[in-house]
């Protein structure tokens, strides 16, 4: 439907019925997480929304569960996110939903924070080209993606009210690359904003970034939709650009989609801190007619928010005579979906140290000791949490797949959180409930014994990290620090599976042979465990944020910069993020950024740099000198020899994976334009300052193999 049909189509409709376009509705077949109401009359479908960004949540429904966004963007490899969001995508289809809640893409900003799972890396580049790809594969389907929460969304605590105290500067250099790349390159459909504030502003009522950023500097052209219960006003958000209030009811008129249990009344559900007042809903339905009625509003801003959503849903062949409101059914949990969830649990395994004891030896016996090592680590809680058709959990995949293998809990299982248990209901999948059962059966003694008796332990262990809560500290819960080092004591060779949705801890450390992050692994986490344990397949993650050795060496240390005080977190580590603070500060991180061994070993060339005008291209010979097949993450970081500001001392701004059998040699190519050399100047936009950088060519921001020097003017 061209976009003169769409305008006649508006111009068509009464003021309830556009309304009726700008706020979520009670969903009659109780599917979607958010529902848009059709207009059956001029032959507008339902906009149907359904979580991602692991898995589709349709509710009630099963799923693919894919590993957590954390471990895919621990792939560095673009292509299987824009994989993994066309298979979203097939399955939302495959519910009869027509959105998907996702790519969730806030930078990791506090390594405490409960939602890092979900989203890709501390680092901008990275997070933009997981987003952009993603994006692309979910709308590659025919389905709408919404880019999410936009922006400075990088805590739980407090987060209806917190504010980012965040300069212009870091906005645009760390926050916002991530949503820029799925407007500019991707051409997002939808963008949700952020509970929070920004410099005092609630996102939804934010027009310096909605309107003026998004839309009008970024090209946004698809409609902004508010988090759920997270528009703060009817008059300001109107204006200020956000144009879809969701879920647009309030809890009562969507009580069933809650799965309460039947003796709650939810007019009588209390919300804890943790959640939004879901009580009130419908702002822009009669508080916006209201609005209008009394010239607050014009209505030619209502018609422009209509035009938006309407030429979205035509984009994605909503609209029309011969469209069939996107019912045309997709796939659900087929071999290719399964095989991708497996794959990119096995890409995303991040191994961390290996002194010789992995892969593991064929014919070891193995001891598998991990409180919660029987249960697949899906996820972690929230409105990401999805439900599978089949999982594996390590248990599953070592029986499998070891000669011979015990299994000893070793100490109480660790609750996992589900976001869900706050007005009490669960998922459905393996509770909470059933875990306090199964504790009666750890024994520490056991364990021991078992990895005394075995060639090699195997210790599972994870963090609970949910949405809606951040963690307390980077400990791992329960008894688990004393579990590992007992094991370490005890048996010949101890390897460490860490289940976690960002960085943890490991004072162990230096006590156990090789560690593995597997991060939140989805329903195919065991077979993967068992092919990269027994090197069926090369680990082939990267780390895309810091392991620091302490909470302190963090930037966000400081209780103002986190959790923050009277509503107002300070960004005041401005871009220093991430490893660009561990950098300037000089602090050794435990493992850095961009960090992962492979069981192959590769040995790099002399770079070689091409210019070609604003561009430059970096070639650097790769060869594997190990004795087994490998990937190689190349990575390129920029840094300014004489910065007229304070800079990063190494930015990440291009990688390239290469895939090398033994004796192999390749070369891998990353072009940078001028772009990579920039900085923000909050009164000249972007700068970029004319002398000497230098291009660090490194396996990690610590493990740099060569630097070559270019000048720029
Ligand atoms: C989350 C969003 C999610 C929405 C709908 C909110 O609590 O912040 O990421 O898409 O709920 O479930």
């Amino acid at each position: 439907m061209t976009r003169k049909r769409v305008s006649s189509l508006v111009a068509s409709l009464s003021l309830d019925e556009k309304l009726r376009l700008l706020h979520g509705a009670t969903d009659p077949d109780d599917s979607s997480v958010g529902y848009v109401p059709p207009i059956p009359r001029v032959g507008i479908p339902a906009l149907r929304m359904v979580d991602g960004p692991m898995g589709v949540r349709a509710v009630g429904g099963s799923a693919t569960a894919f590993p957590a966004s954390v471990a895919l963007a621990a792939t560095w490899n673009p292509r299987l996110a824009r994989e993994q969001g066309a298979s979203m995508a097939r399955e939302a289809r495959a519910h009869g939903q027509n959105v998907l809640l996702a790519p969730g893409t806030n930078v990791v900003r506090v390594p405490h924070c409960g939602r890092n799972f979900e989203y890709y890396s501390e680092d901008p580049h990275l997070s933009a080209r997981f987003a952009a790809a993603s994006v692309r594969g979910i709308q590659s389907e025919d389905v709408v993606a919404t880019v999410k929460h936009y922006v400075a969304n990088n805590q739980e605590t407090n987060r209806y009210r917190v504010s980012a105290a965040v300069s212009e500067r870091a906005l645009r250099e760390i926050y916002l690359p991530a949503f820029r790349a799925a407007v500019e390159e991707a051409d997002v459909g939808a963008v949700m904003t952020a509970y929070n504030r920004v410099n005092g502003t609630h996102m939804s009522d934010h027009r310096p970034l909605l309107r003026d950023v998004l839309k009008d500097e970024f090209g946004f052209d698809g409609f902004v939709m508010s988090d759920w219960w997270g528009t703060e006003s009817s008059v300001g958000a109107a204006r200020a650009g956000l144009d879809v209030e969701m879920p647009g009811v309030t809890f009562e008129e969507r009580a069933t989609a809650e799965r309460l249990p039947e003796d709650v009344d939810p007019a009588d559900v209390e919300f804890p801190e943790t959640l939004p007042d879901m009580h009130e809903g419908g702002l822009f339905g009669e508080p916006l007619r209201d609005a209008i009625e009394s010239g607050a509003v014009d209505e030619s801003v209502v018609d422009g928010k209509v035009r938006r959503v309407l030429e979205t849903m035509a984009r994605f062949g909503l609209l029309g005579a011969d469209s069939d409101g996107g019912r045309r059914g997709g796939e659900l949990d087929t071999p290719r979906h399964r095989q991708l969830a497996r794959r990119i649990a096995v890409e995303g395994t991040v191994l961390l140290k290996n002194e010789g004891a992995l892969p593991l030896d064929e014919a070891a016996a193995v001891a598998l000791v991990g409180p919660n090592a029987d249960a697949a680590k899906l996820g972690g809680g929230g409105s990401s949490e999805v439900t599978p058709v089949a999982r594996t959990s390590p248990v599953d995949g070592l029986r499998e797949r070891a000669a011979e293998c015990r299994f000893e809990r070793g100490v109480p299982r660790i609750t996992e959180s589900s976001l869900f248990d706050a007005f009490g209901a669960g998922d459905g999948g393996e509770s909470t409930a059933d875990a306090d059962d199964a504790d009666d059966d750890a024994s520490l003694d056991a364990a021991l014994e078992a990895a005394a008796e075995a060639d090699c332990a195997v210790v599972v262990v994870q963090d609970d990290t949910t949405e809606s809560e951040d963690r307390d500290d980077l400990r791992l819960p329960g008894r688990q620090d004393e579990l590992v080092s007992a094991v370490a004591d005890a048996a010949d060779r101890t390897v460490v599976v860490l289940r976690t949705g960002g960085p943890v801890q490991l004072p162990w450390v230096d006590e156990v042979d090789a560690v593995l992050e597997t991060w939140y692994a989805g329903q195919a986490e065991g077979e993967a465990l068992a092919a990269v344990l027994y090197g069926d397949a090369d680990p082939g993650g990267r780390l895309p944020l810091t392991f620091g050795r302490r909470a302190d060496d963090y930037p966000t240390a400081a209780p103002e910069r986190f959790p923050g005080a009277n509503d107002e977190v300070d960004y005041s580590e401005g871009v220093f993020v991430g490893y660009r603070y561990f950098d300037r500060e000089d602090i050794a991180p435990l493992f850095p950024f961009g960090h992962g061994r492979s069981y192959a070993s590769f040995e790099y060339g002399e770079s070689s740099v091409e210019r070609d005008g604003d561009e430059v291209t970096v070639t650097v010979p790769v060869r594997n000198v190990g004795n087994r097949p490998g990937k190689e993450v190349v990575q390129v970081y920029v840094r300014d020899e004489d910065p007229p500001v304070p800079r990063p001392p190494r930015e990440l701004k291009g990688f390239e994976t290469v895939r090398l059998d033994p004796g192999e040699r390749r070369r891998a190519s990353v072009t940078l334009d001028r772009d990579a050399f920039a900085y923000y100047d909050q009164d000249e936009g972007w700068v970029v300052s004319e002398g000497r950088f230098t291009l660090l060519v490194g396996r990690s921001a610590r493990e740099i193999r060569d630097r070559v020097s270019v000048a720029l003017g």
